[in-house]
């Protein structure tokens, strides 16, 4: 009765938070928004010291948290999210967080298979990044399964980087594009343009992740919205200095296969042919390196599929 009648006083208060998130989304949606948001989830283990609970407990609210998290972003139109979940670092913590982090993370993934409407409403393909073999069997392959089901979805992605270091991403990407090299499928001169990105505006939290809010993601939103005119001109910069080292590169590389004309023509159309010349060799190393990432994704395509009929 009692109850009731409370529920009665906080429906209008409920109503009025809804509102006023309603009008800050409006307002941040005119603005410049970020397409892609990746979330370090830090200090799990702090809120749960301080709340007195478990520690797992403490990773389990964190788990809610991003439930909660990746609406906001879906409110937010926000179609990439990235999620750091678990560091290659984190297997140094005890057996008993580990062996519980593991445990946690696959009866969460399973949970999410059994209800995976909301993934198919929204279109979201679901992604891991990161070193996969060192988890657990059992954890693979609902990973594998989740990946395997949503992979023709577009709307909007969700990077899970589980069992990851900038480490071990960065050797496994150096060592991909060696192999790659080796076999000829792209140049050297491709890699700083096509395979690295600059620029990636960071913002600091003292909120523990449990306890961010609605709020704080706004504020991060509006940090973006403030530097986002700096970041494209840095952007722009970087691209055209980049675009030049390239077309730097290209005209030697022409030069050095004989490309430069037959010394009969005039400047003029040497220069035309040398430009398209240029302009045909851009593209086709573009389309090199596009094979060349499709390839890796199919291969590792074909694993999830392995590990989600192992799952089936
Ligand atoms: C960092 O907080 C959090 C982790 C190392 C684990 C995060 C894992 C989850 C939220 C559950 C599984 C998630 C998915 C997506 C399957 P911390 O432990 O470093 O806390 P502290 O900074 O307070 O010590
Ligand atoms: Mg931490």
């Amino acid at each position: 009765m009692f109850d009731t009648a409370l529920a009665w006083l906080r429906e209008p208060q409920q109503q009025l938070q809804a509102a006023l998130r309603w009008a800050a989304v409006q307002t941040l949606r005119a603005g410049k928004l970020p397409k892609h948001v990746a979330f370090i989830m830090d200090g799990n283990r702090r809120f749960a010291r301080q709340r007195h609970i478990a520690r797992i407990a403490g990773h389990s609210a964190g788990f809610d948290k991003l439930k909660e998290t990746l609406q906001w972003c879906l409110d937010l139109d926000i179609r990439i999210v990235s999620v750091y979940a678990f560091s290659i670092e984190n297997f140094n913590r005890s057996k008993e967080e580990v062996d519980a982090l593991m445990q946690l993370a696959l009866e969460k993934f399973e949970t999410l298979l059994d209800e995976s409407e909301v993934l198919h409403q929204h279109q979201v393909s679901v992604r891991i990044v990161g070193n996969m073999d060192l988890l657990p069997e059992a954890l693979q392959r609902v990973l594998g399964k989740v990946v395997y089901e949503t992979r023709a979805y577009t709307k909007a992605i969700l990077n899970v980087c589980f069992a990851y270091t900038a480490r071990d991403d960065i050797t496994t990407a150096a060592n991909r594009i060696l192999t790659a090299l080796d076999e000829g499928r792209i140049q050297s001169w491709l890699i700083s343009v096509y395979l690295l990105e600059y620029y990636h505006p960071v913002w600091f939290t003292k909120v523990l992740w449990p306890d961010f809010g609605f709020y704080d993601m706004l504020e991060c939103i509006v940090a973006y919205q403030r530097a986002a005119p700096v970041v494209s001109r840095l952007r722009a910069q970087q691209f055209a200095v980049e675009q030049q080292g390239l077309r730097v590169r290209l005209n030697a590389l022409l030069a050095q296969l004989g490309g430069e004309g037959d010394g009969r023509s005039s400047p003029f159309e040497a220069g035309t042919r040398q430009s398209e010349k240029v302009a045909a060799l851009e593209e086709e190393q573009r389309y090199r390196v596009q094979t060349y990432v499709r390839a890796l994704r199919e291969a590792a395509m074909a694993r999830y599929a392995t590990l989600a009929a192992a799952y089936d």
